[in-house]
């Protein structure tokens, strides 16, 4: 029962990027990555982080926006669509499956620590965090998490805002919301960093986050900026794939990548030069991890002049953050839901919020009465996290960089594209070949198969790519044939 009604579109020009960039922009920017980058140093990792978003996200990201673009529907249909049209089997359309229950999973445990973000809000506005010492953070932090009414309440918070703003529809709710919340974030953003310039401690920020220092990168580290290019992005969940397949016909889907890509990695920056100058000002050690947000940064505010205003606006911009990447999580979802069930958007939005509420409620229930209820040593909130960042995302990325790669038939994707040959080419290399490996590294690494250490394996992780590169190319004329037809059917489109 599919709908035959075109399908909607973007209404402004930057209606795509904003969203695609607020999927893109959350906890990973603010929190994760200014910690990894204190943790595994500074600017070396920094530009191994740069080095794996062009090699690894961007031409997957294009290869997302491209299936949803060219199937014109939800992850599902999508990607059944586009490999019916290159003859390829139905089956295909069990990765858009994957990607949309990635996506959907993901979300059942967001929405906790978007909630744990919603309630500092609160807390700062209220006076909430009062307290003189780190151990005072800590014991209020748990002291939230231990109540069910209290962090239920929030989360759910964030789940009825989530849906409100679906349930609006693509150009009402979710193209108006990232129309004034994705400019809202940067405002408060810049407002916070020149906060720091004038409070103290922003040289020392400036200087962990840029120094450049080859010699503190590690294989962790290298792994690390791998996983998380793919994360950042928003890749393999069903996100772009669907928040694709409402872009215009000529929009140019590289250089949208390019921009969402640099938007969003300009904003993890930019969380670093906001959050580092009050941590050094007040002394505190960068390398907090979890607590660095919730337990450092209050702290560290409260000592600061205006504190608790900047407190406040830094919770407000985190929760924006948070929101504009929820609603992307649950989009495909509810897309599949209106198009191949035929229910009013509306009623979309309120089904997949009361799963979407039943889930997420049990999983952070894991933080208090649940703390027992483990399966093989993880609760339900582990588990999800564990499921959708160790297997769904790197399966369903490995699964897109070969079907676009390898079996989708050369046309479709040089039409959707419109690259001309040499930069086709290059993007073609990069599916085939330095994702799949990539991608493949982080996974066998990750499950503790083989332990990857790129000082030692270099040579022959590089001999690996040009050998299966070699061997692929020899194995598949296809790549030639593209190359030789040198009349893309959209060359020059914008
Ligand atoms: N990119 C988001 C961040 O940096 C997290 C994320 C991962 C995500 N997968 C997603 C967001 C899918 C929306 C949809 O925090």
């Amino acid at each position: 029962m599919t709908t035959t009604q075109p399908r909607i579109q973007w209404l402004g020009r930057w209606g795509f990027v904003l969203a695609a960039t607020g999927s893109a922009v959350g906890l990973g920017n603010i929190w994760k990555f200014p910690y990894m980058t204190g943790e595994y140093g500074g600017g070396a990792f920094v530009l191994v982080y740069l080095v794996c978003i062009l090699a690894l996200g961007v031409p997957v990201m294009m290869a997302e926006i491209a299936l949803g673009r060219r199937g014109r529907g939800s992850p599902i249909d999508a990607v059944r669509r586009v490999a019916a049209e290159s003859g390829r089997s139905a089956a295909w359309s069990l990765l858009g499956w994957m990607a949309m229950l990635c996506g959907f999973l993901i979300l059942c445990f967001y929405v906790v620590v978007a909630g744990w973000s919603f309630s500092y809000l609160w807390k700062m506005l209220s006076g909430g965090l009062a307290g003189g010492s780190v151990d005072d953070m800590v014991a209020i932090f748990a002291a939230n998490n231990a109540s069910p009414l209290n962090l239920g309440l929030w989360s759910t918070l964030v789940t009825v805002v989530t849906m409100l703003i679906v349930g609006k529809g693509v150009q009402g709710g979710i193209e108006k919301s990232v129309g004034w919340m994705m400019p809202g974030m940067v405002v408060m953003l810049l407002v916070l960093i020149l906060y720091g310039v004038f409070s103290g401690g922003f040289s020392d920020a400036l200087r962990f986050l840029f120094v450049f220092d080859a010699g503190s990168l590690s294989s962790e580290g290298l792994l690390a900026a791998l996983g998380h290019a793919f994360f950042t992005l928003s890749l393999a969940s069903g996100a772009i794939l669907t928040y694709g397949s409402y872009l215009p016909a000529g929009a140019s889907i590289a250089r949208t990548t390019l921009t969402v890509a640099v938007a969003d990695t300009l904003v993890a920056l930019m969380a670093g030069l906001a959050i580092f100058p009050a941590i050094f000002a007040n002394g505190m050690d960068p390398g907090e991890g979890p607590g660095l947000i919730f337990m450092s940064l209050p702290l560290a505010f409260q000592a600061m002049p205006l504190g608790t205003l900047f407190g406040v606006l830094f919770f407000a911009m985190l929760s924006m953050a948070a929101l504009t990447s929820s609603i992307s999580m649950v989009e495909a979802t509810v897309s599949w839901l209106c198009d191949r069930q035929g229910l009013s958007r509306r009623a979309a939005a309120w089904v997949a919020g009361g799963v979407l509420w039943v889930i997420s409620t049990l999983a952070m229930l894991s933080f208090n009465v649940g703390a027992d209820w483990t399966l093989a040593g993880r609760h339900l909130f582990d588990w999800l996290d564990y499921l959708t960042s160790r297997w769904m995302m790197p399966l369903g990325g490995l699964g897109t960089a070969l079907l676009v790669g390898f079996v989708l038939g050369a046309a479709p994707m040089r039409e959707e594209l419109g690259l001309s040959s040499a930069w086709h080419a290059l993007w073609l290399y990069m599916v085939r070949y330095v994702s799949p490996l990539g991608i493949l590294v982080i996974f066998v690494d990750a499950l503790g198969i083989v332990s990857v250490e790129f000082a030692t394996h270099w040579p022959f992780l590089l001999g690996l790519l040009l050998a299966i590169s070699l061997g692929g190319e020899l194995a598949s004329p296809r790549l030639r044939r593209t190359l030789s037809d040198s009349t893309p059917s959209r060359e020059g489109v914008e």
